[in-house]
């Protein structure tokens, strides 16, 4: 039985299953480099947090109109129920499309037709956060912010992805102000590979509510100080940090002694594809790696409610 959950570090793009990578191939006449479900599955062995981003970009070609974003986070949706999630935050990567034109417009309308069948279909409340791509330009995440204009009502709040070393936080200040006064909530990527000052520089000059990943917070205890003490959510994702080999193995990740240490830790999947199981199995995953108990499971169950953009009433009734 999987315990009931939230997600909030999962990008959409991130659900694309090899099967349906081949099928919106054919129907869209694009042509991947690989000939086979197979062929393309032995390809996800990852040096890095890059090697992955290059896969992970070039197998976006195959998405083009409304109903493969509808299809796609479809699919998530129904894995994801089947695994206990009752609330998704779900990322998604504007600029990753309208590089290669594709509307936002046929993003997040395709996205939404999902979401919108989502309660009634399977059980899971939705809210969309958009990334910005943190090794383009400011000015690449300021005009995406102004596309996504007319979408708004639709996006709950804003984030940062994309290959972290050298791209700090705070090359992205104004975006994160101009997003703030439009009412979004913020959150960011910041050290899963880059190191504690993104972090710092994520809370202090972005202000976000939840930092993604974190996974490097432990290298600096006045940092893990600063994050227990205002109760800074950290989306964990351990099964991704083995697979981009921010870790050896998963026996060797600092979950535990995060959650010994008082910070409020998540543990979410986020690309599932790729790095080998959803939620529940990550769940799993960690369990059995780090010997946790049936109440440390539950206190992160709980703490992904708790670290969700849902109001009290909300959380009680996903929960
Ligand atoms: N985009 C998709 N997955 C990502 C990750 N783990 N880190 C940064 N950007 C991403
Ligand atoms: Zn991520």
């Amino acid at each position: 039985m999987h315990l009931p959950k939230a997600e909030l570090h999962l990008h959409i793009e991130g659900t694309l299953e090899p099967e349906l990578a081949f099928e919106l191939a054919a129907r869209n006449a694009v042509v991947l480099p690989y000939s086979t479900t197979e062929e393309l599955r032995r390809a996800y062995l990852f040096d890095d947090l890059q090697s992955f981003l290059d896969l992970y970009y070039a197998l976006m070609a195959v998405l083009r109109t409304e109903d493969d974003f509808d299809r796609l986070a479809d699919a998530y949706l129904a894995r994801a129920a089947a695994q206990g999630v009752r609330h998704a935050e779900i990322f998604f990567d504007p600029q990753a499309h309208t590089a290669r034109g594709v509307d936002i417009g046929t993003v997040v309308e395709g996205l939404a037709r999902a979401l919108d069948r989502s309660e009634e279909r399977h059980g899971i409340s939705t809210q969309l956060i958009m990334c910005f791509l943190r090794d383009r330009s400011a000015e690449s995440a300021l005009a995406t912010l102004e596309a996504a204009g007319p979408y708004l009502h639709r996006i709950a709040g804003v984030g940062l992805d994309s290959a972290e070393v050298g791209h700090p936080p705070s090359k992205f200040r104004e975006v994160y102000e101009a997003a703030a006064a439009l009412g979004l909530r913020k959150v960011a990527h910041a050290g899963e590979e880059g190191p504690p000052a993104y972090i710092w520089e994520a809370l202090d000059v972005l202000g976000v509510e939840r930092v993604d990943h974190g996974l490097r917070s432990m290298e600096d205890p006045e940092l893990v100080k600063r994050l227990v003490r205002d109760r800074v959510p950290l989306t964990l994702c351990p099964l991704s940090n083995v697979r981009l080999r921010a870790i050896d193995v998963l026996e060797d990740h600092p979950l535990r002694q995060m959650m010994e240490a008082g910070l409020l830790v998540t543990v979410n999947s986020d690309d599932p594809a790729y790095f080998g199981g959803y939620v529940g199995d990550t769940f799993h995953a960690v369990r059995e790696a780090l010997g946790l108990g049936q109440e440390q499971l539950r206190e992160l169950a709980r703490n992904s409610f708790r670290a969700a953009f849902l109001d009290h009433d909300e959380e009680r009734r996903a929960a």
